[in-house]
């Protein structure tokens, strides 16, 4: 039989590519680990409950219906990370202002997490994919709860980040800034097992993700960009194919693997765009730049945004290199300039 390793064994074994004190991190990353796997267990009997699926009746701090998962899963979350002694406090999509960690241990704790506990909140009913996002930085205050300024730092600083995908299997894929690697949930064991190493995407693809449902009022670089994913040229492999599931996270998550690239840009109506700079846009760019790949806001890489509050939004263009690169070719030579 083939070795298996699994999340805990893997992450103790790479430990010492982590720059800081070596058990944090893997006690950290097992309790992400953990609220995923009973995140999980809700997600995948959604179906039999009713009091699980449909909206809880309130709005979140960006005006948008909570579904009763979303709220479950950011309760979990915080629960797993809450008197561990490694996290001071939480930015969850779910809540308006920081989570300080208050009591006990947590108050020593070096790491803050951003967090959108369940992200494709609309496939939830649906039986569609749906995941969680992840992105870990070390304190920059000094102790107690963590602070507003804790979250201000920008994605480079990022000690590690990940999804977890809860497909047609449930998967976590995460990096520490030294590649990519993707662990498969045996449901039978409760364990996450190394199924992806080293994921890399490659530099050409041939999807397109992107909700062309807003066409009308996209910048011209996205229509002009568009346009050229359609035509036919099979030197290039073109036209390309279009998938958008509206899920960040599975749309991400094929074109990792694929090759592909996903798109949300600005639009007439969304003027900063709608994906979450600290919770979504910085987890996916750390975790594409490691695999490879490249994540801009259509001019400038994610990962050197400086952040100025909690749920900021913008615009981002993810995936493979080259498709990334000829999409901001078209931005750039459609932007008026002055
Ligand atoms: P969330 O469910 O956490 O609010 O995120 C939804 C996001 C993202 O997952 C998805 O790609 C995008 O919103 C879909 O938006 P549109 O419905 O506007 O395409
Ligand atoms: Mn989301
Ligand atoms: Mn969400």
């Amino acid at each position: 039989m083939a070795s298996i390793t699994s999340l805990g064994e893997f992450v103790v074994e790479r430990q010492d590519d982590f720059k800081y004190a070596k058990g944090e991190l893997s006690r950290l990353l097992s309790a992400i680990g953990l609220a995923a796997r009973v995140v999980n267990r809700e997600v995948n009997k959604a179906g039999l409950m009713e009091d699980i699926l449909g909206d809880v009746g309130e709005e979140n701090v960006q005006g948008e219906q909570q579904k009763k998962l979303d709220v479950y899963a950011d309760e979990e979350f915080i629960r797993a990370l809450k008197d561990r002694g490694e996290v001071c406090g939480l930015a969850s999509e779910e809540r308006e202002g920081v989570i300080e960690f208050k009591s006990g241990y947590a108050v020593s704790g070096q790491y803050v997490v951003a967090i959108d506990p369940l992200d494709g909140s609309s496939n939830i009913d649906v039986n569609v994919s749906i995941g969680t996002i992840f992105s870990i930085y070390r304190r920059t205050s000094k102790s107690g709860p963590a602070t507003f300024d804790d979250f201000m730092q920008k994605g480079t600083e990022q000690v590690a980040a990940g999804y977890v995908i809860y497909g047609s299997s449930t998967m976590l894929v995460y990096t520490t800034g030294n590649g990519v690697n993707g662990f498969t949930l045996d449901p039978s064991i409760g364990a996450f097992f190394l199924s992806h190493p080293d994921m890399k995407i490659p530099k050409d693809g041939k999807i397109y993700s992107i909700n062309e449902g807003n066409y009308a009022r996209f910048p011209e670089g996205v229509k002009q960009y568009i346009k050229y994913c359609q035509v036919e040229d099979p030197a290039t492999n073109r036209p390309y194919s279009s998938r958008y599931i509206g899920s960040a996270v599975a749309d991400f998550h094929r074109n990792l693997i694929k090759g592909g690239i996903y798109i949300y840009p600005t639009t007439t109506s969304s003027p900063n765009g709608k994906l979450r700079l600290l919770y979504e846009a910085n987890p996916f760019a750390f975790l594409m730049e490691q695999a490879g790949g490249v994540a801009t806001d259509g001019f400038n890489r994610i990962l050197d945004i400086q952040p100025t509050s909690l749920h900021q939004r913008t615009p981002l263009f993810m995936g493979s290199e080259n498709m990334v690169k000829t999409s901001m070719d078209m931005m750039k030579e459609h932007t008026p300039v002055g």
